[in-house]
């Protein structure tokens, strides 16, 4: 529940039951020898990193996963006892720290380690690693069987460093087109071929593939987006092996209802001027919360019917039309379901010609996130 009060009704409620369920489906899946690395970073992709590793750990997932040192911190200081995996490249700064708190780091170059090592006798523990390959997204990893071997050259030198693992990342795995995906496979395999002892955690993995490859599951599979019961592609969707349940709901209340004579302006610019005389609301939430300016038009539920929003969204409040008088406090549903209507992220997706990730990721710490169960 909320930690502080909260005056302001505009709200994300996330639902944990639905997280729960998520990692079951998936573990389920993908079987028993194949580990659930749950995927928290981002502030839990918007739906809170702490609550949803709990949520994900208790449900059965066996790791979790950030992109910074700084969201490891958190989950470890929260009392997340897990491993906590970093999934993009850490500053050697920071490898003390990570062998201490026992959290384990992708790491990718042989340059690197060796300087991170300089110190490793003060370790207080191993530093565990992941060793990251690149095999065709081109964002970080070693991309060659002998990057690969002088990285390994390094480890063999150190009484300090455990590869407990290796991974890539799929970039196409949510597309229709399968080759690009089967092609990264192989690559990643051909680098593995050149170890000498497979580490424990073999994993290529994210939503996309964990749903649509059950073939290339390997060890563990890294599922995000999937865990908020988001696919992650239309095609996905389509193709889902089991349904996902959404956790996030964004809600709020009316927050001031007027009555509007034909021709009557709203908002900045007067981009919205009543066609008749219509019943308008007021909701608190604005661009400032992640109500995208982009979103103007788009349907929000009130009283189980759709209503637009009308006029330019401002930084902290917006319009809605309403189908009739309303009195201010009823309830308005901008993402979820009211009766048989839902608004689905999706659906601003679309609005935003952007992906269904950036919508939860992108409403601001200005919207208390409760949980509920
Ligand atoms: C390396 C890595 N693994 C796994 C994931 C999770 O991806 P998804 O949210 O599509 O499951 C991400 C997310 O971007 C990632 O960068």
């Amino acid at each position: 529940m909320e930690s502080t009060t909260c005056y302001r009704p505009t709200k994300a409620i996330i639902n944990l039951e639905a997280i729960k369920e998520n990692v079951k489906s998936l573990k389920e899946y993908v079987g028993n020898k194949t580990a659930v690395i749950a995927v928290v970073k981002a502030d839990g992709y918007g739906h809170g990193d702490v609550e949803v590793a709990r949520a994900a750990i208790e449900a059965g997932a066996e790791m979790v996963a950030v992109a910074t040192p700084e969201e490891a911190l958190r989950l470890r200081g929260a009392g997340i006892r897990t491993g906590i995996l970093v999934l993009a490249p850490s500053p050697v700064s920071f490898v003390k720290k990570a062998a201490r708190l026992e959290i384990t780091l992708a790491v990718s170059e042989a340059d690197w380690l060796e300087e991170a090592l300089q110190e490793e006798k003060a370790f207080e523990n191993p530093l565990k690693i992941h060793i990251k390959a690149d095999c065709g997204m081109g964002r970080t990893g070693l991309r060659d069987k002998k990057a690969l071997q002088m990285l390994m050259n390094v480890v063999a030198r150190s009484e300090h460093v455990v590869v407990d693992g290796m991974f890539m990342q799929f970039s196409c795995a949510d597309e229709r087109d399968r080759n690009h995906t089967v092609e990264q496979y192989d690559r990643f395999m051909e680098l593995v071929a050149v170890l000498k002892e497979k580490p424990r955690l073999l994993h290529v993995s994210n939503s996309a593939g964990a749903l649509l490859y059950p073939e290339f599951a390997m060890d563990a599979v890294r599922v995000g987006i999937g865990l908020y019961g988001i696919a992650p592609s239309a095609y996905v969707e389509e193709n889902l092996p089991f349904p996902l349940k959404k956790a996030l709901t964004l809600e709020t209340e009316l927050s001031f209802v007027k009555h509007l004579e034909k021709g009557s302006t709203i908002s900045y610019g007067s981009t919205y001027q009543s066609s008749e005389a219509e019943w308008i609301g007021t909701i608190p939430i604005g661009y400032a919360d992640g109500l995208q300016r982009g979103l103007r038009g788009q349907g929000v539920l009130i009283a189980g019917e759709r209503a637009p929003i009308v006029g330019t969204i401002c930084m902290d409040q917006c319009m809605i039309k309403l189908p009739k008088e309303m009195n201010v406090g009823e309830k308005v549903t901008l993402i979820g379901k009211q009766g048989a209507e839902e608004v689905r992220v999706e659906e601003w997706a679309e609005r935003l010609d952007t992906i269904a990730y950036e919508i939860p990721v992108l409403l601001t710490k200005r919207v208390p996130r409760v949980y509920s169960n």
